[in-house]
């Protein structure tokens, strides 16, 4: 049989096929496959007709073997080194996703010249290698970002050969930056730079030579429309940790979230402000979160959420008004929209709210994104608060999961919540009845939840302006 030398791969997900096809039945994506020569078969850089050399056996090892510790490089960033759990791992490889202009490039360089300098102890080889920028035009940021004199190690070189032979020669580097992976290339397979089959081979190379050598390796990655990394996900298993970094254009303040990470906890976040001077940690996200509040009007809610180990209040907004629409719309930004359609249905069959008749939006303060169910109590009653046109208390923080029964829910961490709302100035809580000892212990006023229909009564009937229907 003649052997087929081109196979159709789905650039989304890398499902590999044998002829072109409209649409990825893996993946359901359209109009993602494209032709690329190599073989068809899983293995990614078994190159054309070479023939395959006979294993070699190799030593196997037990695992309480001479201590693996795991030696991190600290940037010194005190909200980068939290996310990646203490530092970069020696011989990790680290895959950062964000869409263009988030500020991927700029928190890289400004890691790789705090690693340089030894900003977070003992100054490292650090090699910055852009595919996207010249040399001249990282360098200019560099200056303006006052990080000229770091010696960082710059090159504009897309060759992964090119790249890994410079990186053998000399002292061995302590962290490499690859901005981006896209723009790799390896001559051992034929396909065009930004392919499946070229991402996933480059980043092959790399990943060999960060365990060989020790280095780690932060790969940047493009994301798509959907906030997933562009190209293949293969490359999101083969690296040690996944963080996206994210941010909305409206707003100054960028997320580090870690998606996977090996040698860390996933649900850290570090938290920057863009500024005139690059990226500028936020120690304190609550106080930028809660900014500028109107804290006398209708339909606002402070949430005590957690964000990994750290508590972070943010201030849910609702608008609830009457529709003029067969369908009433409900809108959500920040939150999951089935999240805030359950609490809906909840606060309608459970809490006598009627909201069949209403549009619905609901928006999380500062383009900040929660994931947590424990905003719920938070969510319901600034929806409560928007409808019967009463303002919550401002000095109340607010959490609890909602239960489909109607019931409030302790949530975990109610201590940390508790205490970060007392370190800024709130003076009483609505939470589930459970974690009421724990905000008197916190020196807090209480108003303990254990069903919706007493949020709805605390909230609308206590209402000098309720409106009558
Ligand atoms: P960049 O790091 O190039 O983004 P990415 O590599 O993710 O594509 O960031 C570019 C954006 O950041 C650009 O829109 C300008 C803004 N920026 C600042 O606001 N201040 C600064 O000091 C720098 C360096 C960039
Ligand atoms: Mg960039």
């Amino acid at each position: 049989m003649a052997k087929r030398n081109t196979s159709f791969i789905c650039q989304a997900c890398g499902a590999v096929y044998q002829r072109w096809q409209g649409r990825c039945e893996a993946c359901g994506e359209w109009n993602s496959i494209a032709e690329e020569p190599g073989t068809a078969s899983a293995a990614p850089v078994a190159s054309g007709g070479a023939r395959l050399k006979k294993g070699r056996a190799f030593a196997l090892e037990g695992l309480s073997g001479a201590a693996m510790d795991a030696p991190r490089l600290a940037a010194g960033i005190a909200e980068l080194d939290r996310v990646t759990g203490g530092g970069f791992v020696k011989g990790s490889v680290i895959l950062i996703g964000g869409e263009p202009g988030i500020g991927k490039s700029t928190l890289l360089i400004q890691a790789a010249a705090a690693c340089a300098r030894g900003d977070g102890r003992g100054g490292a080889r650090c090699v910055y290698i852009s595919g996207e920028e010249s040399a001249a035009q990282v360098r200019l940021r560099a200056q303006r970002l006052g990080l000229a004199d770091a010696p960082v190690e710059l090159a504009a070189e897309t060759n992964v050969e090119d790249i890994l032979a410079t990186l053998a020669s000399g002292t061995p580097p302590r962290l490499v930056i690859i901005d981006s992976i896209q723009t790799m290339w390896t001559e051992a397979v034929e396909a065009a730079p930004g392919t499946v089959t070229q991402v996933r081979a480059a980043a092959q190379g790399l990943i060999r030579f960060a365990k060989a050598s020790g280095a780690a390796i932060i790969l940047v990655g493009h994301v798509t429309k959907d906030g997933q990394i562009a190209g293949p996900r293969v490359v999101e298993h083969m690296v040690d940790a996944v963080m996206s970094f994210e941010g909305d254009a409206g707003h100054h303040f960028r997320i580090l979230r870690a998606v996977k990470n090996r040698f860390g906890a996933t649900d850290e976040i570090g938290v920057f402000e863009m500024g005139g001077q690059g990226l500028v940690e936020v120690p304190n996200p609550s106080a930028l979160f809660l900014g500028a509040r109107d804290a006398k009007v209708s339909g606002t809610a402070v949430f005590a959420g957690m964000e990994g180990t750290r508590p972070m209040l943010v201030e849910i907004q609702a608008l609830v008004t009457p529709t003029a629409l067969g369908t009433p719309r409900r809108a959500v930004v920040g939150w999951d929209q089935n999240r805030l359609a359950m609490v809906l249905a909840v606060l309608e069959a459970r809490g006598g709210v009627r909201l069949g008749q209403h549009d619905v939006y609901m928006n999380v303060a500062g383009g900040f994104r929660i994931l947590e169910p424990a905003a719920d109590l938070a969510v319901a009653a600034a929806l409560v608060s928007s409808l019967a046109d009463t303002p919550i208390p401002p000095q109340a923080a607010l959490f609890g999961e909602i239960s489909l029964s109607g019931l409030v829910r302790p949530v975990p961490q109610a201590a940390s919540r508790l205490k970060e709302a007392a370190k800024l100035g709130f003076t009483t809580t609505i939470l589930p009845a459970g974690a009421a000892e724990a905000a008197r212990q916190a020196g807090l006023g209480v108003k303990p939840i254990e069903r919706i229909a007493d949020l709805v009564a605390e909230i609308a009937g206590a209402a000098p302006r309720r409106r009558e229907r």
